[in-house]
């Protein structure tokens, strides 16, 4: 039987229309020093208007290169990348520069993506201008203005004429969110961008950019390493859960948190503090994690995660890799364990892989 949790989220996702962009196949292949590595290997995903969507996984796994191709910013190897149902790569320029506009990324580090030599209304002007979105620079300031209010910069006096090194660095995130948002983007691609940011601030930083999502309607590709932060951001929203380059599970975010079927996602959920909201506690956990993490040039035969994963079964976990099933109406796992359970006609989230072992997952 389902969950209410899972119930109440399926229920926000009908009726949704057209996704606005649509990962199909994608993957993605580099020749690096160390060899030849596919980055991102056959990911799915649908992002609808609104939606949440949180990609998470441990360093190396793919996100920022998934992030990318949903940006346009990176040709897949194989796959297609459609922007409201048409292949971006079918697109004319023009076409394409309007899907390049309507999808923004929002990046880790605010002091690199800032320029330091323009002031903060510089750069919120510059692009209201260019794509002639204001006709004036009286009207582009009075908009930079709305702008910096809408990000909670306030009193907007204290910001436009400042240099991006007077500013926090909470603060500098603020105008790059501010920035993404001049050519009024419908999707949002926010890559780690509360990671670099003091745990004390992270969380109105978070309730910003929800404010987009309620109030303007901006869909969100939300990319980060930390459960904890998911649980916060994305409650209402979806994850996919990555493990080098391939998603092994996917859907609505309480059911995933809350009852995890994948060994992998019950490791990661067993470390979020549970009243606590101390997000760097759970960091913490993460980073110890990803020292296990194979080399994308020497990945373990079968399922690449069979090295560290108490379940596998010899014979089968280290020959042949698992293929994303879908469970139930609302999640996708990629688990021979999990494939066999729903062969036996059980329900695969009540596995017998219990947290005490996850967490024993995690101290290794
Ligand atoms: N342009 C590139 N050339 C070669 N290898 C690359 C390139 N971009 C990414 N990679 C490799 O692809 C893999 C996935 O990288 P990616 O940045 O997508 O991971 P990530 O999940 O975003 O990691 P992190 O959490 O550290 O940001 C890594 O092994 C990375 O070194
Ligand atoms: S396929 Fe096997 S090794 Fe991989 S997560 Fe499932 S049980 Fe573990
Ligand atoms: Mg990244």
């Amino acid at each position: 039987m389902l969950d209410m949790t899972e119930q109440t989220s399926k229920d926000a996702t009908i009726n949704k229309g057209q996704p606005i962009i649509r990962l199909e196949h994608i993957r993605r292949d580099f020749d690096t020093r160390g060899g030849h590595i596919t980055a991102v290997d056959d990911v799915n995903f649908d992002l609808y208007p609104s939606d949440i969507l949180c990609l998470v996984g441990e360093s190396g796994s793919g996100k920022t290169t998934v992030a990318r191709m949903a940006a346009g910013l990176l040709k897949p190897t194989r796959g297609q990348v459609f922007f409201e149902g048409r292949d971006i790569y079918e697109m004319n320029k023009k076409e394409f520069g309007e899907y390049r506009r309507a999808v923004q990324i929002i990046h880790q580090d605010p002091y690199a993506s800032l320029n330091p030599i323009h002031t903060i209304g510089d750069m919120l002007r510059a692009p209201l201008l260019k794509h002639k979105i204001c006709k004036s620079r009286a009207e582009a300031t009075k908009r930079a203005g709305e702008l910096l209010e809408l990000v909670d910069c306030r009193p907007v006096e204290n910001f436009i004429d400042k240099y991006p090194h007077q500013l926090s660095g909470g603060q500098r995130q603020r105008i790059s969110i501010a920035r993404a948002m001049t050519l009024n983007p419908r999707v949002i691609i926010a890559d780690e961008s509360v990671s670099m940011v003091d745990v004390s601030i992270r969380v109105s930083l978070l309730n910003t950019m929800l404010k987009l999502r309620n109030e303007l309607g901006v869909t969100f590709l939300f990319i980060t390493h930390d459960l904890a932060v998911v649980k916060y951001f994305a409650w209402e929203g979806n994850i996919g859960v990555m493990y080098v380059g391939k998603v092994v599970e996917y859907g609505r975010t309480p059911g995933v948190i809350g009852r995890s079927v994948h060994p992998y996602t019950r490791a990661l959920a067993a470390a979020i503090p549970e009243a606590d909201p101390d997000l760097t506690r759970s960091k913490e956990k993460l980073q110890l994690r990803s020292l296990d993490i194979p080399k994308l040039t020497e990945l373990p035969s079968g399922c690449v995660f069979h090295p560290r994963c108490p379940y596998w079964i010899e014979g089968l976990c280290d020959t042949t890799k698992p293929k994303l099933i879908r469970i139930d109406e609302y999640r996708e796992v990629a688990c021979h364990a999990v494939e066999q359970a729903v062969a036996r006609g059980e329900d695969p989230r009540d596995l017998a892989v219990t947290d005490q072992l996850a967490n024993q997952l995690m101290r290794e």
